[in-house]
């Protein structure tokens, strides 16, 4: 890919290290032990959201194997390769470590910097942050080069891309690692500057905030998804906010507002959407089918202010 140092740098991983347990943090820790097969440890603040996480990746090889996907074998080994734990000092021997925790920029600087003690000098970090500044979340690290920009897209089984972010310190090799990686995830990479929101946040807060704007404006959520319908767009921004989790987008437009003030809409209305207990009707299968009333009125008095 365009700007990939050279691949003889990458450093082999045979052990992968996940910070954090949520749903992105479970995703991609299935297909890292899918692809990579090799040992992956998940840890978060405590046991619950670890058992929480290790219970998703479980239930998602159970769903392969019932599809036929993967035999018994395989599926029991691909569940002993998932270690979930609170216990951070078994770091110490992995050799590339990725986090998804908090999107604030002071805690992720906080998990770096305690594990960044336990970790090989070698070890490379990768942070999945979809719109925060990478060069200042490695700003306190002993090794910045080491860091790296790593960020999935929803649902990570399928996405086919990954975004990797370079900041003036990263190291070729750490950059040459997060390519390979990449790769042998089946993703396609690209290499992106490290900007507000890298290069898809950025489009899909504009996106988002936009449709926002048209519900203010009188069009009803329900237009506004099917009006996308022939852009060839799988999902409608709607669908896709209720996809990616409304307080992530939320939190993503608050990046892009601050960053930019003169080009994204200030987006109370997001926040607002989120505390709604239900912003859209799902059928049995979870599948959008409508869209709460309720939701159109908050968007339509906080949008626009
Ligand atoms: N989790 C895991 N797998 C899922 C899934 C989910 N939520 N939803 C669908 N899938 C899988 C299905 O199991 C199926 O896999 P299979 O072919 O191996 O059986 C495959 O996806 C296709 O599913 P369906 O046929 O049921 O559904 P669709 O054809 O309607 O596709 C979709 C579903 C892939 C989600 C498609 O609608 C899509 O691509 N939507 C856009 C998603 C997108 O743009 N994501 C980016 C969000 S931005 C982001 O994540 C960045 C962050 O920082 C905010």
């Amino acid at each position: 890919p365009v700007g990939a140092p050279d691949k003889q740098l990458a450093k082999k991983v045979t052990k992968v290290g996940i910070i954090g347990a949520g749903l992105m943090a479970s995703q991609f820790a299935l297909l890292f032990v899918r692809k990579l097969q090799v040992p992956v440890l998940i840890t978060d603040l405590d046991q619950a959201r670890v058992d929480k996480g290790v219970a998703y990746i479980h239930e998602e090889i159970g769903k392969l194997e019932a599809k036929g996907r993967l035999d018994a074998d395989s599926a029991n080994k691909l569940r002993a390769l998932v270690t979930g734990t609170t216990d951070k000092s078994l770091y110490a021997d992995c050799d590339f470590v990725i986090e998804a925790v908090f999107e604030e920029v002071g805690v992720k600087q906080q998990v770096f910097g305690e594990i960044e003690k336990i970790i090989a000098d070698d070890a490379i970090l990768a942070t999945n942050t979809s719109s925060l500044s990478v060069e200042e979340i490695g700003a306190k690290l002993a090794h910045p080069e080491r860091l790296v920009g790593f960020h999935f897209f929803n649902p990570v089984a399928v996405m086919p891309l990954i975004e990797i972010v370079k900041t003036p310190a990263t190291a070729d090799a750490a950059l040459s690692t997060a390519f390979v990686v990449a790769k042998n995830l089946g993703k396609n990479a690209v290499l992106t500057a490290d900007a507000p929101g890298f290069v898809v946040n950025r489009l899909l807060a504009k996106v988002m905030g936009e449709a926002a704007r048209a519900v203010y404006e009188g069009t009803p959520i329900a237009d506004v998804e099917k009006a996308f319908g022939p852009l060839g767009l799988p999902m409608g921004p709607f669908q896709l906010i209720d996809l990616v989790g409304w307080k992530v987008a939320a939190h993503v437009q608050d990046t892009m507002v601050h960053a930019f003030p003169e080009r994204f809409y200030a987006n109370e209305n997001f926040h607002a959407l989120a505390e709604l207990d239900a912003v859209v009707e799902k059928d049995k299968g979870g599948r959008v089918v409508g869209w709460s009333k309720q939701a159109e009125k908050v968007l339509k008095p906080a949008v626009g202010k």
